[in-house]
């Protein structure tokens, strides 16, 4: 998905990983996609809570010798001002307790280093990344019935808030144009119905199920309508 922003790989190219960290790698995506264009880092750590989701990073970054940390407690078992960049993107969405995580990373982060944030928005967006926003807004409310934390897509003023509100300085800001085409994809189209269906039958026993089978629904008419597409990304350089 990353590499529908032409622009994202200008900056992932332009910088000098050093000693690298990723904060909330899950399956390992951003982190491949970073280490396979650059290769300027001397080590690289990755940080996640959930432990299929570093299972799948494991297998999907075999060709380079990473650190994981499986781990939710705070403060991580790591020596302070030690990297050089620290990744976290598409994870403050999921962050419980962002104050936390922002101030550990502030904690991790050398003098001279650089923390880089890059999450999807929601202000300004076409009717196809509309469909991706209430899609994703209905799957994070399936996460938070099931006890896992998933807020729906920011703003990019919220999520400038959150890091100003943290004393962090934003260096570099971009917002990051998604430059796939067509927006009307029938392969990805049916995998997404797929997933909607598959979600819709995990609800099934709950209260809540009428309520997620209407908004499915509306999301499943919405993707053949307009088509689907993931918005524009915030891309944040934060110096500590
Ligand atoms: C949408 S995924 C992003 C994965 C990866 N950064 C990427 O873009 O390919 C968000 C990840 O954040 C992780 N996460 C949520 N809270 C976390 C926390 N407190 N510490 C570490 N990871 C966390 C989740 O388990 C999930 O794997």
């Amino acid at each position: 998905m990353y590499c529908e922003y032409h622009s994202l790989a200008r900056r992932i190219q332009a910088l000098d990983l050093g000693d690298y960290l990723e904060f909330g790698c899950g399956d390992g995506t951003f982190l491949k996609y970073v280490l396979s264009q650059n290769n300027s880092f001397r080590s690289v750590t990755a940080v996640d809570i959930n432990p299929e989701s570093v299972q799948k990073a494991r297998e999907n970054l075999t060709e380079w010798e990473v650190r994981f940390i499986v781990q939710e407690k705070l403060p991580l078992p790591l020596e302070g001002d030690q990297f050089s960049t620290i990744t976290l993107s598409n994870t403050l969405h999921h962050l419980r307790d962002k104050d936390a995580v922002l101030s550990e990373l502030k904690r991790l982060i050398k003098p001279d280093g650089r923390i880089i944030i890059t999450e999807m928005i929601s202000n300004d967006i076409s009717q196809a990344e509309q469909t991706y926003c209430d899609f994703h807004a209905w799957r994070a409310a399936m996460d938070q019935l099931k006890g896992v934390y998933h807020d729906p897509t920011y703003t990019s003023d919220e999520i400038l808030s959150l890091i100003t509100e943290q004393g962090l300085t934003i260096g570099k800001k971009e917002i990051l144009k998604n430059d796939k085409i067509p927006e009307i994809d029938e392969h990805e189209i049916s995998q997404i119905e797929t997933i909607i269906d598959d979600l819709v039958q995990d609800v099934s026993q709950r209260p809540e199920f009428l309520e997620f089978e209407k908004r499915a629904w509306s999301i499943k008419e919405n993707l053949r309508h307009f088509g689907i597409k993931r918005p524009r990304q915030l891309y944040l350089e934060i110096t500590p």
